[in-house]
């Protein structure tokens, strides 16, 4: 019934020609049976669109800003990304609230831009260590999704996936266990229920991520509310990416 995604988020990783090859690579595999998605740097969005072309690898950004267009060095419209092949955009990741000031506020802004452009949002929630050993994970993953989602329709939600992705396990080898992230992402879907209604939480699709990698991957999709991954690290490593890519697949 759910969409299964799997997304590697690729970071500030591979030069433009080190992308084409990397993606072409990813697009090569022809056991792909869930929908499969990269995202680039931008300047390497254009030789990783030419080198999946044809094949069943959809394109994505990692940012995007909330203008049309202006005074705002350094960032990118949902327009440009449209026009280079663009489909999905991830937003409100932690590197990006944690390094780069963004908040809950801003996140919403750019989610809101992007879906009225016809992009597809992949949207990051997650606690820290802290916020975890505090007992506060609830508190702060309700407060992420109502502010991150504010103002958004029934029709915008099927074009809104979310991440869950704890803090403490990204890039930290420290995956969240199977139930504590299917805790979590049924806590999430939880919230869209009520927000959004019934349907719209049932069809939503939410992903795991946080170090997951070819040897975990099966079993945190194998959780009835983990559809899908979004995956740092592994995604860089064509086997591994390819060995979560058909745990998704087997789904
Ligand atoms: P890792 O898979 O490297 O832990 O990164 C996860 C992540 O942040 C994906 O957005």
């Amino acid at each position: 019934m759910r969409k299964i995604i799997i997304a590697g988020n690729w970071k500030m990783n591979k030069t433009p020609a080190e992308a084409r090859a990397l993606a072409a690579t990813i697009a090569a595999n022809d056991k792909i049976g869930c929908e499969v998605v990269i995202c680039t740097p931008f300047v390497d969005l254009f030789a990783a669109k030419e080198a999946i072309a044809g094949s069943k690898v959809r394109l994505g950004a990692q940012n995007v800003h909330w203008a049309e267009s202006g005074a705002f060095t350094g960032e990118i419209s949902a327009s440009m990304l449209k026009e280079v092949g663009v489909e999905y955009v991830i937003v409100g990741h932690s590197e990006r609230r944690q390094y780069f000031g963004e908040t809950d506020e801003t996140v919403n802004a750019r989610a809101k831009a992007a879906l009225a452009k016809g992009l597809k949002v992949i949207l990051c929630v997650g606690e820290s260590l802290e916020q975890r050993q505090s007992g506060v994970t609830e508190q702060v993953i309700t407060q992420q999704i109502k502010a991150d989602l504010a103002d958004l329709t029934v029709g915008n939600m099927k074009n809104v996936v979310i991440a869950y992705e704890p803090v403490w396990a990204i890039g930290t080898g420290l995956t969240a266990t199977p139930e504590q992230a299917q805790e979590v992402c049924k806590l999430i879907r939880d919230l869209l229920s009520g927000i959004f209604g019934a349907e719209t939480a049932a069809e939503t699709t939410i992903q795991y991520g946080g170090s997951m990698n070819a040897g975990n991957a099966a079993q945190l999709l194998s959780m009835p509310d983990i559809d899908g991954g979004l995956i740092g690290g592994a995604s860089l490593k064509p086997d591994d990416f390819a060995a979560i890519i058909a745990a998704g697949s087997a789904k």
